[in-house]
């Protein structure tokens, strides 16, 4: 048995930061969309309600079926979702007058109430809405205010059902933290029994259950993802579980064999596959970005194939993917969304592979995948690198890739990140590579003119790669990179920093 909190989700931006506070909270908790509820088992500690793009007062609006779940668990309405509860019970919702978007402050509240537990008057909380509640249903009552906004929060009395108008997972509502924990802890009484180590035991114990004696493939990107998967999978089933790490020739400096160290040292059943030649002849006169990745997709598939037929008897395949890859978003159009991304770090598998699949990290997010790989002691080192693309630096190289042109890359790429590391920078930047221009310009090195290559260098930070901002490297850094480029890889005579965001770029240049 696993306590849960189920957060139904309305299509708010802020749906997954909920399930972010909830989970830093140690609680387990799972986002399902409003019209796909799952079966309510007595694990079910409480429910929330997410924001909206909706109006509760348009014809279209998402409706819950709250049977079974409104005035039986504790309910938290949050923004749309407290003008759900207003509005289909009776209540009266408006268009609001006023701007009701930003910072406001709590100018009543009752903080003998559990929900406001320690909240003080004056707190900061972040709006919003373009609706506002402006008559609630009989039995409910106001429990906090702010100066625009009467019912900033109520409850139903004789229930434990609450809402909210205001944001309480934003960091911006700056007691937001505390209203969820009491909600979380008071109301629905979590044990916060959720924690990477438990996760951890629950999972070895599913994984055994599953799996029995059967043997599972699971291809290794020397990721963080990949990893973990790796780790978790090789404590359940040993030596049942058969990894593959691929060479493809694009990967950067050295990785190929300092990685597949790494991965022995950690007792994993690696091997190491040199596919080099494959892929670069599948990607020979390419210049596409998307035929060079349909090229590189291809390839995996062929290599990953034979080595699995090469271990007689495999029934799985194991794969990194995580929940933000597998949740159903609410589309606009208020039903659920039917493109579910999903991500295969072998890029896409042919039926014909008959592999079952098993994906033991897809309820984590990115930092909890990182907490669980350090409670089962992955180095730091492995935990905190840098994402690194599936088809690694031919989407770095622009045009057309070769061996010579992968090497010279990977001295620049080198250069660049050992330098990173070197003036304590790579852990405060989110991703960091090098790109190889399909142009030529003139230099002058001693006397003689030159005529030769273009990189260049991108830095971002980010929280999850769908939006990014270049990094403000300090000029005597990239003074220095840029030098040490120019001076030791041969065939380079000029580097440029790239200073644009995502949108409207990409974080690759292909
Ligand atoms: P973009 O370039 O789309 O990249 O802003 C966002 C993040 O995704 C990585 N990326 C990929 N990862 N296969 C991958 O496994 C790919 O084809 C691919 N393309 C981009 C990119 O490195 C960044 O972290």
């Amino acid at each position: 048995m696993q306590e849960k909190i189920f957060i139904l989700d309305f299509g708010s931006q802020y749906t997954q930061l909920i399930a972010r506070r909830v989970r830093e909270l140690n609680i387990y908790c799972e986002i399902h969309p409003f019209n796909k509820i799952p079966k309510l088992t007595k694990d079910l500690k409480g429910v929330i309600l997410s924001g909206s793009p909706h109006s509760v007062r348009e014809d279209c609006a998402p409706i819950p079926a709250l049977d079974g779940i409104k005035g039986v668990f504790p309910l938290l309405g949050i923004c749309y979702g407290a003008q759900h509860l207003a509005y289909h019970f009776g209540g009266e919702v408006l268009p609001s007058k006023i701007r009701e978007y930003g910072r406001a402050n709590l100018s009543y509240v009752d903080n003998k109430h559990r929900l406001f537990k320690n909240v003080p008057i004056n707190s900061q909380v972040w709006m919003s809405h373009g609706d506002t509640i402006s008559v609630l249903p009989q039995s409910y009552k106001i429990i906090a205010s702010t100066l625009d906004v009467n019912c900033a929060g109520f409850e139903i009395q004789n229930e434990e059902t609450f809402g909210l108008q205001f944001h309480p997972e934003v960091y911006h509502s700056s007691d937001g933290g505390k209203i969820l924990s009491n909600f979380l802890l008071d109301i629905c009484s979590c044990s916060q029994d959720w924690t990477p180590a438990s996760f951890v035991e629950s999972t070895v114990i599913d994984l055994k259950q599953k799996l029995g004696n059967e043997k599972v493939i699971l291809g290794l990107s020397g990721g963080v993802d990949s990893s973990v998967t790796a780790v978790l999978l090789h404590k359940a089933i040993g030596t049942n579980l058969h990894c593959v790490f691929v060479d493809n020739g694009l990967l950067r400096k050295d990785e190929f064999s300092d990685v597949l160290n790494q991965y022995e040292g950690m007792g994993l059943n690696v091997t190491g596959v040199d596919a080099k030649a494959l892929f670069y002849s599948s990607l020979k006169g390419l210049s596409d970005p998307e035929k060079k990745r349909k090229a590189i997709g291809k390839a995996f598939i062929d290599v990953f194939d034979q080595a699995s037929h090469q271990i007689k008897d495999v029934t799985w395949l194991a794969q990194g993917t995580i929940y933000p890859d597998v949740i159903e978003s609410v589309s606009a159009s208020g039903g659920p969304s039917a493109t579910i991304k999903s991500h295969h770090n072998v890029g896409g598998l042919p039926d014909y592979m008959k592999l079952k699949v098993v994906e033991p990290l897809n309820t984590l997010f990115k930092d909890e995948v990182r907490r669980v790989g350090k409670s089962m002691g992955l180095s730091s080192h492995l935990l905190g690198r840098h994402p690194f693309p599936g088809p690694g630096l031919a989407i770095r190289i622009l045009g057309d890739v070769n061996l010579e042109k992968v090497s010279i890359l990977q001295e620049v790429d080198h250069i660049f990140i050992q330098g990173l590391k070197d003036h304590q920078l790579y852990d405060s930047v989110w991703q960091a590579g090098a790109m190889l221009l399909p142009v030529q310009s003139v230099g002058v090195m001693g006397d003689e003119r030159t005529y030769e290559k273009v990189v260049a260098l991108r830095a971002v930070e980010s929280m999850d790669g769908m939006t990014a901002d270049w990094v403000h490297l300090p000029y005597e850094f990239l003074a220095k990179i840029s030098n040490e480029i120019i001076n030791k890889v041969k065939g380079v005579n000029r580097v440029v920093y790239d200073i644009s965001s995502k949108p409207p770029a990409t974080i690759e240049w292909e």
